[in-house]
């Protein structure tokens, strides 16, 4: 057991690091990141940065040196490094987790192997690979095995001969095809795994995605109570099969004949669990640094149906966000996550509303993120999509 008082250390400095750092030093611990950039979005959150390459030997000793144990706040860090740290101080997750879940191929052997539904899948590891004939796949979508996150590193394939020239365009690096399925619904089963092998599951949400980026997610999610229990089942059983340590997402597709197939897996915690900072009594991030410790998982249960959306860098298009939008609107909860660069696509914050029904509270959500961008509305042209949102979205919540 790492008490109180004591450094935890993450590999990785993004988001996920950041809002690790501020459960950890709710609780009382000192953190320290490993990330290559001195801006990196936990730089400020942190008590130590250390700045260096994720794969930086001298590092990977340094935080084995100074930290009672380490988590990840990304896959994208090499599985070398748990195994090294691993030798000298509690590592959640392990090296053997993070193997799994950083190569896809890897990951969908291994989802097979132990019982759970995948979408179809061929190995394209090479051209002579591409240039073969997968019916059973077209239409589908062409993946990189490393380094994929929202939805980059993918190419989607309509037709046989669009493969091999993706695969050109994809770098020529080893590659999974997998079906293009027809889906119903998206959701993620979140849940914390200790060394004794007991679980606490976090309310499963709803996610759409937009351009391949988790946009919304919905929690409880509005689905059938049958597919939730299956999603929960399938996720102790990856738990499980992996011995896994940590804090584990498994995302889910939910398809139109309602088979529920898993898409892939994240040993950290994930976008689609931040609602659980305000609406769960433990969070994702909490639970992170409670099993990193060796302490008791805490209760997920959900206090309030809640939302969440993201806000990406794109919003910024037209200068700065007209912030009293957000922080006037009861019961709703903006974080931000401290990059000053907003490039499109990239993750600057989300902002959780805690409502009446989840729905409800998402519907407010997308209608008080369209009013942040800092434009007047007699700016925009009539045309406008934020002109074409009813005025009554505007108003004032009365249910909270
Ligand atoms: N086989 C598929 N069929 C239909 N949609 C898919 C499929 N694979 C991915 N998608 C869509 O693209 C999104 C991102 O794909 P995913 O494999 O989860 O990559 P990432 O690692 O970028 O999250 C998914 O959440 C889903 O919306
Ligand atoms: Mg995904």
């Amino acid at each position: 057991m790492t008490p109180p008082g004591a450094m935890l250390g993450v590999l990785g400095g993004g988001q996920l690091a950041r809002m690790f750092a501020f459960a950890a030093h709710r609780l009382g611990y000192r953190v320290t990141a490993l990330d290559p950039s001195r801006d990196c979005a936990a730089a400020g959150a942190v008590d130590r940065l250390i700045c260096a390459p994720l794969d930086d030997r001298a590092a990977w000793l340094e935080m084995a040196r100074s930290c009672s144990a380490v988590t990840i706040e990304t896959e994208n860090v090499p599985a070398a490094a748990l195994r090294f740290i691993g030798e000298h101080v509690p590592v959640a997750p392990d090296a053997f987790a993070l193997e799994v879940s950083q190569h896809r191929l890897r990951e969908k052997n291994f989802l097979s192997k132990s019982g759970v539904p995948v979408a179809p899948y061929a190995d394209i590891a090479s051209k002579k690979a591409a240039s073969m004939q997968y019916p059973d796949l077209v239409p589908g979508i062409l993946k990189t095995c490393r380094h994929g996150y929202d939805g980059k590193g993918q190419w989607r394939i309509g037709a046989a001969h669009e493969l091999l020239p993706a695969f050109v365009s994809l770098g020529d690096v080893a590659c999974v095809l997998e079906a293009r399925l027809p889906l119903a619904a998206e959701l993620s089963v979140i849940l914390a795994r200790d060394d004794r092998g007991r679980i606490a599951l976090f309310p499963v949400p709803m996610n759409t995605h937009r351009d391949g980026v988790l946009d919304i997610s919905v929690a409880p999610a509005p689905l059938p109570l049958a597919a939730i229990r299956a999603a929960r089942k399938y996720a102790q059983r990856i738990a499980h099969a992996l011995n896994y340590r940590g804090v584990l997402c498994v995302e889910f597709f939910l398809l139109q004949n309602g088979n529920l197939i898993v898409n892939e897996i994240a040993p950290r915690p994930h976008n689609s669990g931040h609602f659980t900072i305000e609406a769960c009594q433990t969070s994702q991030f909490e639970q992170q640094v409670r099993v990193l410790a060796g302490m008791p998982l805490g209760s997920t249960r959900q206090t309030r149906p809640a939302a969440m959306v993201n806000l990406l860098g794109e919003l910024w298009q037209h200068g700065d966000m007209h912030w009293p939008a957000v922080l006037q609107e009861p019961g709703t909860h903006l974080h931000l996550y401290g990059k000053s660069v907003p490039r499109p696509g990239r993750k600057m914050g989300h902002i959780t509303c805690l409502g009446p029904s989840a729905p409800l509270a998402a519907e407010r959500l997308v209608a008080l993120r369209a009013e942040l961008p800092a434009i007047t509305r007699q700016d925009l042209p009539a045309k406008s999509p934020i002109n074409r949102i009813p005025q009554d979205h505007f108003a004032p919540n009365v249910h909270l």
